[in-house]
């Protein structure tokens, strides 16, 4: 094997274009999904306090905000839905009418080549915060199910081309797609959060989305932050049930999982870069201690490089921007 001094591999870095060559992982505006958090009203544009740069949209500003995302290059939004009113089942969240229905109809109509994904999930819905309904104190799974199989429908009905569960029940991918199916959404596809674990990285989306659970926490459905293992089980039988496409979540401290799911399974791979991850680089760089810009992109670069497909990212419009400026 050659060595130094006739192996230098300064040689390649040293000008802009031989780094550009050689670059191995491109980061691009159509790998992010743009989560987007919506309310019913006219134009209303909420700030959320712990995402700084993150607001609850009326249906007509998520609208304003995807053309904005389109127009730099970000195909997809995901959307979470801001309940009018909240009970023991979650029913708003399988309601026509409801805000998260009402964007994707208008979404679709508006901005045709737009990809729409929905959140699936009860616990922005239910009154107890929990992501399914309560049987003596648990999260009672299979009844769960059919509920979650109701949501995905509406929103397939509402025009989702994808529906995103991210309840942690056994068995929801497979319930879901019978139903859509069912239903005559063949076409819609499942990108399931497979291996989502129970974290302390989404306080700041609880704050934004109001579902923080009133008793006890996720750690019953929601994976332990500890087992790599036990992801590739999860991610395997989400496969088996029917998923498209997997996720894992969080991102960053989660980097190993990605990086194995990637080496072991050929589906499409999404990472969550969720609130916390959003929230500690916004709170850091407004005290002046990092660059924002960087720090994002290197962030979003590792995602990546961990064998991520496509990434869901509160930094997607920031991102974009930076990325067409030439970072
Ligand atoms: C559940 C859901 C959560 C997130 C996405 N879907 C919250 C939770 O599981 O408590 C978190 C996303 C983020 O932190 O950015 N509907």
């Amino acid at each position: 094997m050659s060595r130094f001094p006739s192996t230098r591999l300064r040689r390649l870095r040293r000008t802009a274009a031989s780094r550009a060559l050689v670059r191995e992982t491109r980061l691009s505006p159509e790998q992010f999904i743009a989560p987007l958090f919506v309310r019913k009203g006219q134009g209303l544009r909420e700030p959320i306090s712990s995402l700084p740069g993150v607001s609850r949209l009326s249906p007509d500003e998520a609208v304003a905000e995807a053309q904005e995302l389109r127009g730099l290059g970000v195909p997809a939004v995901l959307l979470f839905g801001l309940p009018e009113r909240k009970d023991d089942t979650g029913s708003e969240a399988w309601d026509d009418g409801a805000a998260v229905q009402e964007a994707a109809r208008r979404l679709k109509q508006t901005i045709p080549d737009l990809l729409v994904a929905t959140d699936v999930c009860l616990d922005e819905y239910t009154a107890h915060g929990h992501c399914g309904v309560i049987r003596d104190g648990e999260v009672d799974n299979d009844a769960t199910l059919p509920l979650l199989a109701r949501v995905a429908v509406s929103h397939a009905r509402a025009g989702a081309d994808v529906v995103a569960p991210s309840d942690m029940m056994d068995g929801r991918v497979a319930a879901i797609r019978a139903a859509l199916d069912a239903a005559a959404s063949a076409h819609v596809a499942i990108l399931s959060y497979s291996a989502k674990s129970a974290s302390a990285f989404y306080g700041p989306f609880r704050e934004a989305a109001d579902s923080s659970p009133k008793f006890g926490d996720r750690r019953g459905y929601q994976m332990d932050p500890a087992n790599r293992r036990e992801a590739m089980r999860e991610i395997a039988l989400d496969l088996d049930e029917g998923a498209d496409a997997v996720m894992v979540k969080p991102a960053l401290a989660y980097l190993d999982v990605i990086r194995e799911a990637r080496q072991r399974f050929d589906a499409p791979i999404a990472a969550y870069n969720v609130s916390g991850e959003y929230a500690m680089v916004k709170a850091a760089a407004g005290q002046g201690w990092i660059d924002e810009r960087r720090i994002a992109l290197e962030i979003l670069t590792g995602i990546v490089r961990a064998g991520a497909d496509f990434v869901l990212t509160y930094h997607a419009k920031d991102a974009a921007k930076w990325l067409r400026e030439g970072a």
